[in-house]
């Protein structure tokens, strides 16, 4: 069993981990979320700091306990996510991007509440930066772990993030699938990896699901060395 015969793999090791939704504000009372709950990365950060890791979570979440031993970054849009993850990646010898981050973000923010008016409102958006593409063309890129949240054709959409955003890892889930995805404490994932493997896994709770996320992790970067 991989987790009692080295049940401090990560020992040594730093991984920066993100997690949950971003929060992108229309004016002082108003703004566009997602569903994300943040339990994956949240479960990921306490597996990892369990398995050895120095564990750095950057997170919107403000109603997850914070793992034992993990240190915390609050953020709240998807540009203090991007700012906060450049200024610390270099630290990372891994980043695991668990976070559902906008694509989108207002153009102009309202100082003041915005007042109804009669007929139809529209809000321009602009796109966000994407961080982990932006990770992926670093020189000095850590070993990258993204996410796929998908409706539809889950392996084809995670093997093109794999491609075009230089990432070692996808973890895959289809998440209108009854035990996957957002709100729950289960997840139905599938890894897919740099060699063109894949690795899916059963239902399985969060923090089991995030044992073998790190697992693989490890395996990979093994198999690197040597
Ligand atoms: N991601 C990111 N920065 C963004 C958007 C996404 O770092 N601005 C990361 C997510 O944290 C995740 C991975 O990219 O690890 C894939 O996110 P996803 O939303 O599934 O893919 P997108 O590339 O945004 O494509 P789409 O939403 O159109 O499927
Ligand atoms: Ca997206």
């Amino acid at each position: 069993n991989f987790f009692r015969s080295d049940t401090k793999p990560l020992k040594g090791k730093t991984i920066l981990i993100t997690a949950g939704p971003t929060i992108e504000k229309i004016d002082p009372v108003r703004y566009i979320t997602n569903r994300s709950s943040g339990k994956m990365g949240f479960a990921l950060a306490e597996e990892a700091a369990k398995m050895g890791a120095n564990v750095l979570l950057i997170t919107s979440v403000e109603t997850l306990p914070i793992p034992n031993g993990v240190q915390c970054i609050k953020i709240r849009s998807a540009n203090d996510m991007y700012e906060a993850v450049m200024k610390h990646y270099k630290q990372a010898d891994i980043v695991i991007k668990s976070a559902a981050v906008a694509d989108y973000t207002p153009a102009l923010v309202f100082e003041q509440k915005m007042k109804k008016k009669d007929g139809e409102l529209t809000l321009r958006l602009e796109r966000t930066k994407d961080i982990l593409k932006e990770l992926g063309r670093k020189a000095d890129k850590p070993f990258l772990v993204g996410f796929a949240a998908e409706t539809e054709n889950v392996d084809t959409y995670a093997q093109q993030k794999l491609i075009k955003k230089n990432a070692d890892m996808i973890v895959a889930n289809n998440v209108s699938q009854t035990g996957a995805g957002f709100a729950g404490d289960t997840n139905i994932v599938t890894i897919f990896k740099r060699d063109g493997s894949s690795v899916p896994l059963p239902l399985l709770s969060k923090n089991e699901t995030a044992q073998h996320i790190l697992k693989e992790i490890c395996k990979t970067l093994e198999k690197d060395c040597r």
